[in-house]
């Protein structure tokens, strides 16, 4: 049965999900942020150069704000889905495409609250040439002497583009190591010298959180992105039922870890319903027929548990 307001309504935080035709129904029953699952990929938004397909993005985008719900815009720079018409371009002519890329985004949505500028830097930088890749990594300045010249200039030109919107660098299977926290924070400390960045992204995907690596070291490597000072969003959370329990149980462990941190101020799901990018490890919360798994009751309950934390942070606005 479906919910009059979404799971974390009056809450400090937001609680979103991955948004698609698959999960529209029924989203406004639980989740309050839309980050679409794959509309705004580049790839998907200008399959033909010159040749824009908005309608997608922006029935998620009316959607949202509908609703009143912030939208995350994922993604701008990514090594993945990138139009493969990229490829041919002279690096001169890909920087003008990238820049005509992010003012066209900006200027078709003037009220996007999150704007997710980089994705997943230290697994696939836009370098090479792969089907779905653009190779256009040295179009933004290659590995320069900071190791990350390229994801700097996209943040310089998001920061021009998107004045007002959060801007967010996003990655997976961070705080599940030490290492790669600390691979993490030097981008991070590079783009906050030059005040670019607004807050940081985990994607926290099953095969991370429920890996066996102890949620302290999560809980740890939390820490030491908070002490950046910056906030943190978790950006794709999914956890894998392969029965009602077992998905139950790493709810109950996982979580908790996220939601409970003084600095995540938010977490967002990767989808809810059937036909996610995980079904087949059943990480769906709401069955078919429209009825709860058990983690999602769990879900609702302990949310709504707390609401009065009194760690909780006042609501910021988007
Ligand atoms: O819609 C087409 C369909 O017309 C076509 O027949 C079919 C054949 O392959 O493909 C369908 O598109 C698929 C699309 O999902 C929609 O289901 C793409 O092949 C498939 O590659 C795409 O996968 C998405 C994946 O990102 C790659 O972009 C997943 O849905 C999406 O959940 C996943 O999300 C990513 C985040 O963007 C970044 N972080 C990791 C996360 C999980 O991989």
């Amino acid at each position: 049965t479906a919910h009059a307001a979404p799971l974390a309504d009056g809450q400090a935080k937001f609680l979103g999900s991955a948004y698609s035709l698959h999960q529209a129904e029924g989203f406004a029953d639980y989740w309050n942020k839309v980050s679409p699952e794959n509309a705004g990929k580049w790839a998907n938004m200008e399959p033909v150069q010159g040749q824009m397909d908005w309608a997608k993005l922006d029935e998620a985008y009316h959607f949202a704000k509908s609703h009143g719900f912030p939208f995350h815009m994922h993604v701008l720079v990514w090594g993945q889905q990138q139009p493969t018409w990229m490829k041919r371009l002279p690096p001169d002519e890909q920087r003008r495409a990238i820049e005509a890329h992010f003012a066209a985004v900006a200027e078709r949505y003037p009220d996007l609250d999150f704007v997710e500028v980089v994705n997943e830097p230290l697994h696939h930088p836009p370098k090479g040439w792969s089907r779905d890749s653009g190779g256009y990594m040295d179009a933004l300045g290659g590995h320069g002497d900071s190791g990350w010249d390229w994801v700097i200039t996209a943040f310089r030109l998001a920061r021009q583009h998107f004045p007002h919107a959060k801007l967010l660098i996003n990655d997976y299977s961070i705080t599940g190591s030490d290492k790669a926290t600390q691979r993490y924070l030097q981008i991070i400390q590079l783009l906050q010298r030059e005040h670019l960045i607004d807050g940081i992204g985990l994607q926290e995907h099953a095969f991370e959180t429920t890996a066996k690596v102890p949620m302290e070291v999560h809980r740890a490597n939390l820490d030491r992105l908070a002490a950046t000072g910056l906030p943190i969003y978790v950006t794709e959370l999914d956890i894998d039922g392969p029965t009602d329990e077992a998905q139950l149980q790493d709810f109950q462990r996982v979580f908790p870890v996220f939601w409970e941190h003084p600095d995540v101020k938010g977490v967002t799901l990767w989808g809810f319903r059937r036909g996610l990018w995980r079904d087949k490890h059943g990480a769906y919360l709401v069955r078919e027929d429209g009825s709860e798994r058990p983690a999602l009751t769990w879900l609702r309950q302990y949310v709504e548990s707390t609401a009065a934390h009194p760690a909780d942070a006042p609501a910021q606005a988007p």
